[in-house]
């Protein structure tokens, strides 16, 4: 890394909310071979070497536990450079020194916020003649204030095109960890897809709003034709209201808005060192009479593979694996984040596990998870505790919660198992060990998680009014998730040849301490936990009950975030197929077709977000692209499809081909991209039976009416007879 033999630089003076554009000069006079940038900020950059864009990576370096680890960017500029030059890179405030979170203050966070904004670089040119030289931001580096007059994550961006940067400084040496500095790790974030607007309306209040149609995570390009001096102004929403008005309230503190001062002239322009969670925007300024044409979403996101795709014959189920990838796209921005455009975007642990393997069907994600781990490990505390939310920009002590915290053992087992590759368990090992011994040191009862602050199962549709957390026993799920991560720390202890003896001991008193303590369980999610982590003396019977108790609810779901993600397994592992059906083509409130019904274009944080009228659940805590209900989806591939493998068989390398269809659907098609290559597996539902299609790339075992066959790679097709079926 030739970067680190360069220094950081800052600004010369307090800029305020200005973001300041460096500039360096040089010449490049002979012939050039090769020219690469290394670079990164304290801060989000934007480089352009002689007026263009430098590689295509926006927001720049990424969200990263900044104390501990700040990716580092290479670029190939070769064709890029001329005789003489100019690189001019703009450094906006980003994740660095932003207020994150929105809705809280502390002493860390006033400390990140008053953090420098600062940049090192080192460009190597190699000429041809053999020789070579390398740039540095240790000198020959001035500073000005940008045409970025305001950039921020949550409040968005204030632009001046007339703005003309002239009175440039020397910049200043910053003393600043050079330890901290990595290779990039993760995916690099890209605008990855432009969206046209789909129409232009005024609301009842007399508002002009543009509809892009689909809520996506990124900012809206305009243009316009202006006379020097004119504003536009606009700011984001998710949804409009029961009037069909423009509502933004629960963006709660963030401002999400756009202001830029036009310069003489047509003009095309969008913000850059931001983004926002958005369907429709709201003109408050625009020069001239706008039109859709004039606007365009960029969509923004770590640029991920996809690898999984259903499509059905029901045309809402197909919305929502749509609305399910699309809450994915809008929330993997560097970081698994819970939403993407209130006062949080924030990388909530728990909705990050109970999403994981979703996400692992839908994208490859192995890079990203494996550099979002590595800031977990980074963050975790001497005590083996793990922070709320990672990067871990809330430090408080003792608030980790069950479910949440998990994620450092369920997350990379989950990588693993879909991928195959050890690395990221050999990477968090001693992070998953740790994890579990932080709960053996703070619990309360000996083999049991007790007395320790939780989130529950939260958003539990059995909440007692004015809750947030459903009503399933907080130690109950405390203690079952403890059971877990022990159980998740043996398996990659024994993989990675790891004396477990210990935990093995252990995990066989948690279940003994547990099935002591709860002789009987209460609620849906109690039921779901006790079958799905095998802590149920008898899961079937468990299972049997859940599906009793589903069925006097009213066959509605009652879980929340804990139990919801793996209620349709359960249900379908032991025989009630049918019922999970029941559940997942329910159109009504509480469903995942509910929203789908309502307009939705990503998934809920509430399952009646919107009412039926069109009013809203909350303005608090209310976000229209939340993903972790979304997590659904892996139900669909795994039993729904039926393309799931057991444990000996990680990353797909051998499969199990186990289908439970339902004629409602007429036919469900899926492709799953894996380590070994494409499986394909389509069942249709005929008159008299149901006719089945797999192409599987490796050894699979068949099961089809409880009858098993073993088949080698290739193409097959199943027939089963109606009754049979
Ligand atoms: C977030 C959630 C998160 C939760 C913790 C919320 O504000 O949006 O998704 O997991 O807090 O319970």
């Amino acid at each position: 890394m030739e970067i680190r033999n360069s220094s950081f630089i800052t600004v010369s003076r307090d800029t305020g909310d200005t973001a300041p554009v460096f500039r360096c000069r040089f010449g490049a006079t002979k012939p050039v071979a090769s020219a690469c940038l290394e670079i990164t900020a304290l801060g989000v950059y934007d480089a352009r070497l002689n007026g263009q864009k430098v590689g295509e990576f926006v927001l720049a370096p990424g969200w990263t536990s900044y104390d501990h680890r700040l990716q580092e960017q290479s670029y190939d500029v070769t064709q890029l450079l001329k005789e003489s030059n100019e690189l001019l890179v703009t450094v906006g405030r980003g994740w660095f020194r932003s207020p994150i979170p929105g809705w809280m203050d502390s002493e860390d966070k006033q400390r990140r916020l008053h953090q420098p904004c600062g940049l090192i670089a080192a460009l190597r040119i190699e000429y041809g003649d053999g020789t070579g030289e390398v740039i540095r931001t240790d000198n020959g580096w001035d500073w000005a204030e940008s045409p970025v007059r305001f950039s921020e994550i949550y409040d968005g961006e204030t632009y001046d095109a007339s703005f003309v940067p002239v009175s440039f400084e020397p910049a200043v040496p910053l003393e600043w960890s050079k330890d901290i500095l990595i290779p990039q790790e993760g995916e690099e974030i890209r605008e990855t897809e432009r969206i046209s607007a789909r129409r232009i309306f005024q609301t009842p209040a007399g508002d002009t709003v543009v509809d892009f149609g689909q809520e996506v995570t990124g900012y809206v390009e305009f243009s316009a034709d202006a006379r020097q001096g004119d504003r536009v102004l606009f700011d984001h929403a998710e949804v409009l209201d029961a009037d069909g008005n423009f509502y933004n309230a629960n963006y709660r503190s963030a401002k999400a808005r756009v202001e830029y001062t036009c310069r003489e002239g047509r003009q095309t322009w969008h913000p850059g060192l931001t983004f926002f969670g958005f369907r429709y925007i709201r003109l408050l300024s625009f020069p001239g009479t706008p039109k859709k044409e004039d606007f365009t979403a960029i969509v923004v996101h770590s640029s991920l593979q996809r690898t999984g795709w259903l499509k059905s014959g029901n045309p809402e189920l197909n919305q929502l694996v749509s609305n399910i990838a699309w809450g994915q796209r809008g929330n993997f921005l560097d970081v698994p984040t819970d939403c993407p455009q209130r006062d949080e975007r924030l990388g909530w642990t728990g909705d990050a596990q109970a999403f994981v393997r979703t996400a692992s069907y839908l994208f490859d994600v192995e890079k990203f998870f494996r550099k979002w781990l590595h800031d977990m490990a980074a963050d975790q505390y001497a005590s083996g505790e793990i922070g709320q939310v990672i990067p871990d920009v809330m430090p408080q002590r003792d608030s980790s919660s069950a479910a949440w915290g998990d994620a450092a053992t369920i997350c990379p087992w989950q990588i693993y198992e879909t991928y195959g590759d050890r690395a990221v368990l050999q990477d968090q090992f001693e992070c998953m060990r740790r994890w579990v011994d932080y709960i053996t040191s703070v619990t309360k009862t000996e083999n049991m998680w007790t007395g320790h602050f939780h989130f529950g199962d939260w958003l539990g549709l059995d909440a007692p009014e004015g809750s947030y957390k459903g009503s399933t026993r907080e130690d109950f799920i405390a203690t079952a998730f403890y059971a877990h991560s022990t159980s998740l720390v043996i398996r990659a202890g024994k993989l990675l040849g790891k004396d477990v003896a210990g935990y093995e001991a252990l995990y066989g008193r948690i279940v003994s301490a547990f099935r002591k303590a709860f002789p009987e369980y209460l609620t849906q999610t109690e039921h779901v936990l006790a079958a799905h982590f095998h802590l149920a003396v008898d899961p079937k019977k468990t299972a049997d009950a859940l599906a009793d108790m589903v069925r006097r609810d009213g066959t509605q779901l009652k879980t929340g975030f804990v139990g919801t993600p793996y209620l349709l397994h359960v249900l379908t592992d032991y025989g009630h197929a049918d019922l999970a059906w029941d559940l997942m083509l329910r159109r009504e409130y509480p469903g995942w077709l509910y929203p789908v019904t309502m307009g939705a274009t990503t998934v809920w944080e509430h399952w009646d977000g919107m009412k039926a009228d069109g009013s809203f659940w909350s303005t608090d805590m209310n976000s229209f692209n939340h993903y972790a209900y979304g997590a659904v989806a892996d139900w669909l591939f795994e039993k729904a499809a039926g393309i799931c493998h057991d444990d000996e068989h990680p990353g797909f390398n051998e499969l199990i081909y186990a289908p439970h269809p339902d004629r409602r659907l007429g036919f469900l098609q899926t492709r799953l991209d894996t380590r070994h290559g494409t499986i394909r597996a389509q069942w249709t539902c005929g008159q008299d039976g149901i006719r089945y299609e797999l192409t599987t790339p490796v050894r699979t075992r068949v099961i089809l009416g409880g009858k098993e066959t073993l088949v080698e790679k290739g193409t097959y097709t199943f027939w089963q007879e109606e009754k049979d079926a």
